[in-house]
């Protein structure tokens, strides 16, 4: 079995950072034709019409009404709910082959179970068949982070296992009204930092921690039991769903499920022997812990060992449902972390799951604002080359990449088309040398209500005016960019001027100098 593979595997992955070259002429011929090139958004972050319709809040309302987030909400947020029409247009206009949007279950089903509600249906239906009918195809996720706040209430969400029959019958209701045109589904975005942000540092929604980690701020949850309780339901629950697809639905509607993980790359503080082996541990925790699960059937034998009793144990059965439980998986990626060891965290009398890691982690210069820095595109193709080396290549998506501005930034993004230039030829780099990257979603389509920036700050090819009660978009350079690369162009190291006269080709009259 390949899982825990001896450390010194790592410096085959190691290795090639130094000497790998970004590929900065290509153009999308380039690519196998069938991969795929999108964008995306999530529901909470884009819908609006949080009240509308019949829709009940979230957790994700909560943690915004409760002031976190610089007192933005995803109320009317760009109101997609209403202006989808216009947003798919722009779609059209930009080129993309897909669109990675996802579905507010307190939408569709507003109790949490039980009746659906037909208003949800009809929105993602019309906006399902706009795509559609413009030749764009539809990824989506059933989760992005917006359990109904009733389920939360009820018996604790993810905590609960009875989160999973739940969510099986959210997605029962998904593939049997929409499977019929939608053929890629996720079942959860970022299952892994669902588990940390959410229930042990307490930074997400729904905010569960305790002393002496995470943020003072929760007032229940246990930061030590809780993430791996989690992350293992998470886990149960996705296997759930995808042999509820693969009985009742795959043959006849032919699609794909999937899940999508957050991958950060990992590099060693210092080329000492235990910096070294440390990042290869801590990669296990990161990744592996919800990844080797996928594809093993089990946790990492490094935390199980760490977490102990902590961790609940995988059943025969429930090991077998879980191994090999997807037909690709994505992955979200921005960051590099440097990782330093640090025993002293292994000494503690009670740990989290941080603690476990035993080790510090460093935020690489670059990553987070201001981002004029120069992008670490290398590592993308790093975290491919991993899951091709480590995991025996499966099909993956990149569900989310890209780079983060001030939200009043110019609407010239030249950092941002650089980003994706740099970004997408790492992926050209990986493809190349036989990763099996099926598709590239850049995050995000429009300025969309941030996790924990709100609208402060941005990832969006689609500038958002919130001024304007119409809440006008309008393209940035690297929308004029990204298109034009979508659209066939050959993109060179100057992808600025290459944008600029790309812009007479998007339907230009809505940009603003
Ligand atoms: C978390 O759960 C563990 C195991 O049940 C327990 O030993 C510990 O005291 C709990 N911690 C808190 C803060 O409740
Ligand atoms: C580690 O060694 C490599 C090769 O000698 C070198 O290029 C790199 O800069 C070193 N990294 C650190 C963090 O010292
Ligand atoms: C953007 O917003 C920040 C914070 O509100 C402000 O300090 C800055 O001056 C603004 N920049 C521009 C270009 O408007
Ligand atoms: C390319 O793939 C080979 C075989 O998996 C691997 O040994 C090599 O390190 C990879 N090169 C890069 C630059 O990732």
């Amino acid at each position: 079995m390949a899982r825990d593979r001896p450390l010194f595997s790592l410096f085959l992955v190691l290795n090639f950072m130094v000497t790998a070259f970004s590929t900065l002429k290509f153009s999308r011929d380039d690519f196998p034709p069938d991969f795929i090139f999108g964008s995306g958004t999530s529901a909470y972050q884009v819908e609006g019409a949080a009240f509308q319709d019949g829709r009940t809040p979230s957790i994700w309302d909560t943690f915004t009404h409760a002031g976190n987030v610089h007192g933005d909400t995803g109320d009317i947020a760009c109101d997609e709910y209403h202006k989808y029409k216009e947003d798919v247009k722009l779609m059209v206009d930009t080129g993309l082959d897909a669109y990675r949007f996802s579905i507010s279950w307190s939408r569709i089903i507003p109790d949490g179970r039980g009746p659906v509600n037909p208003k949800g249906l009809a929105y993602y239906n019309n906006l399902i068949n706009e795509l559609i009918n413009h030749g764009i195809q539809p990824h989506v996720t059933l989760f992005h982070i917006d359990l109904p706040q009733v389920l939360e209430d009820e018996y604790g969400g993810w905590v609960s296992r009875r989160i999973v029959r739940d969510f099986t019958e959210y997605a029962d209701v998904c593939f049997g009204e929409f499977g019929d045109r939608v053929l890629y589904w996720t079942t959860v975005n970022e299952g892994n930092v669902i588990a940390l942000g959410g229930y042990d540092s307490g930074i997400i929604p729904p905010q569960r921690c305790s002393p002496p980690f995470g943020l003072n701020l929760c007032t229940k949850g246990n930061s030590s039991t809780e993430p791996y309780i989690v992350g293992h339901h998470i886990l149960l629950a996705h296997a759930s769903v995808v042999r509820l697809y693969k009985k009742k639905y795959q043959a006849k509607q032919q699609g794909f499920v999937g899940i999508n993980v957050f991958a950060y790359w990992l590099v060693p503080l210092t080329n000492m022997t235990e910096d070294i082996v440390a990042t290869e541990i801590a990669q296990r925790f990161f990744l592996g812990w919800f990844v080797d699960a996928l594809v093993f059937g089990d946790y990492p034998d490094i935390v199980k060992k760490r977490a102990g009793t902590r961790i609940p144990a995988f059943t025969k059965q429930e090991s077998k449902q879980v191994k090999g439980s997807f037909d690709f998986i994505g992955i979200n990626h921005y960051n590099t972390l440097s990782i330093k060891n640090n025993p002293e965290k292994l000494k503690m009398d009670h740990r989290d799951f941080n603690a476990d890691v035993g080790v510090d982690t460093i935020f690489m210069q670059g990553d987070s604002l201001p981002q004029q820095l120069p992008p670490r595109a290398w590592a993308l193709q790093a975290v491919l080359e991993y899951f091709k080396q480590f995991y025996g290549n499966p099909p993956i998506y990149i569900h989310e990449n890209g780079q983060q501005t001030p939200h009043n930034a110019s609407l010239d993004d030249l950092g941002r088309v650089k980003y994706l230039q740099e970004y997408i030829g790492s992926v050209l780099d990986a493809v190349r040398n036989g990763s099996n990257a099926r598709g590239y979603f850049t995050w995000s389509f429009l300025d969309v209500l941030e996790l924990l920036d709100g609208f402060r700050s941005s990832y969006g090819l689609y500038y958002v005016d919130l001024d304007d009660p119409d809440l006008k978009r309008y393209p940035k350079l690297s929308a004029y960019w990204y298109s034009g690369f979508l659209k066939g162009r050959n993109i060179t190291p100057d992808g600025a001027i290459d944008s600029k006269k790309n812009k007479i080709a998007l339907s230009s009259d809505q940009y603003i100098q």
